[in-house]
């Protein structure tokens, strides 16, 4: 057996907010062929905790229990057909350096998520997106253990039941399920998703400029792009990459420089006559629709996606800091630890953040991460 136990431990390297929380037992599990004996230190524990990235989880004091980080590595095309691939990844891999190794493989699909802090496995938790992309529309299925029966199931999409920012392993009858490792169906044309405008605007100033980083190989990927609207030559699946990256440098802070868990909240989904008579008192609040699958609301009509940054930012938060607990400067969404804010500093401050929106714009925000208290 090569588990590895730490009693107690330091959380803080195993979260990217950097919160130092104490566990009473720390299990790391590295060797796929300890799968049954980490669960049982699970099953023995008064608590458990199983811990990916730690890239989307808010810990509001120690952890009188056992946590088990997920460390398990390795990732194989597992078959590779004309058009595309199924490609799959042990639960700890990094995320974005999965992500290049796809774009290595001349696989696309999963170029708009370059970046995403966290690991594979915990990639389907939150379906994690951004840019236009989520990660279910690249999913072919995942392997999971049952921690209570140690039973190995392959689950597919109907079974993990994703939603925006959700899935069954953040409900209760999900959350018997350990990740062990994700497949993802990618293709060997590229198709670009622009619909983002940020996106598009990034990846046309760069077009524009003069290359000086050398990255991005304008090669074989875009012949089977379409034709940008504007006449200029569609990007390749690198630029989409390069471009993705530099905005989220842009915008996000790096949580080995300074520590968060990304958006803090979600967007929240409203009445159309909510949004309406919001819109008609400020007139540059960004909405979007909700899509089919937030159905429609009270009044029958579509629901309304809002941005929950603009509305922060709109209660004076953005760049706000309580000792080492803030808001950050440049995107008021993300709650960030400036060196030594506890987790129940940081809740706190969300709690304010809150009540401030509930109060100016009658919207209930609700937290991303996962907290655990
Ligand atoms: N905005 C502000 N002030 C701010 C931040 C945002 O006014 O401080 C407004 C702007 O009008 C902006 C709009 O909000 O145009 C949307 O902002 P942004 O493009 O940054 O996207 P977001 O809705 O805030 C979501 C995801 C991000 C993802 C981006 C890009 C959620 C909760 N967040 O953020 O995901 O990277 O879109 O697709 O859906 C994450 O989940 O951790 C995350 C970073």
């Amino acid at each position: 057996m090569t588990l590895r136990i730490d009693e107690p431990a330091s959380l803080r390297p195993f979260n990217s907010f950097g919160v130092d929380a104490r566990a009473s037992r720390l299990v790391t599990l590295e060797d796929p062929t300890d799968v049954a004996a980490a669960l049982a230190l699970l099953a023995e524990a008064p608590r458990a905790l199983v811990l990916g990235g730690g890239s989307n989880l808010l810990l509001a004091g120690d952890f009188d229990g056992t946590v088990l980080r997920v460390a398990l590595r390795g990732r194989r095309v597992v078959s590779a057909g004309e058009n595309d691939a199924i490609v799959e990844a042990a639960a700890g891999e990094n995320w974005h350096d999965f992500v290049c190794w796809t774009l290595d493989q001349g696989l696309h699909g999963l170029e708009n998520l370059s970046l995403i802090p966290g690991t594979v496995g915990a990639s389907p938790i939150q379906n994690i997106g951004a840019y236009g992309v989520e990660m279910r529309e690249r999913f072919d299925s995942l392997e999971a253990v049952d921690r209570h029966t140690g039973e190995r199931r392959r689950l597919g999409p109907a079974d993990c039941r994703f939603g925006y920012r959700d899935s069954v392993f953040k409900h209760p009858d999900g959350e018997r399920w350990l990740i062990l490792s994700v497949r993802f169906r990618l293709s060997r044309s590229f198709e670009p998703v622009l619909d983002y405008g940020e996106l598009r605007a990034e990846l046309s100033a760069r077009a524009a400029a003069p290359r000086s980083d050398g990255s991005g190989h304008r090669d074989t990927d875009r012949r089977n792009a379409p034709a940008t609207a504007d006449g200029s030559p569609p990007p390749d699946a690198r630029e989409v990459a390069a471009a993705v990256v530099a905005i989220r440098r842009r915008k996000l802070p790096d949580p080995a420089v300074l520590g968060n868990a990304g958006s803090f909240f979600r967007n929240p989904v409203v009445d159309a006559a909510q949004a309406d008579a919001l819109a008609a008192a400020h007139s540059d609040m960004p909405r979007h629709p909700a899509g089919p699958e937030a159905g429609p609301g009270a009044d029958g009509r579509p629901r309304v996606k809002l941005s929950a940054g603009w509305l922060i930012e709109r209660c004076g938060w953005k760049g706000h800091r309580e000792g080492d607990a803030g808001v950050h400067e440049r995107h008021a969404l993300v709650l960030v630890n400036h060196g030594n804010a506890t987790g129940a500093q940081l809740l706190a401050l969300a709690e304010r953040i809150r009540a401030s929106v509930r109060e100016r714009f009658g919207v209930a925000l609700e937290p991303e991460p996962t907290i655990v208290r």
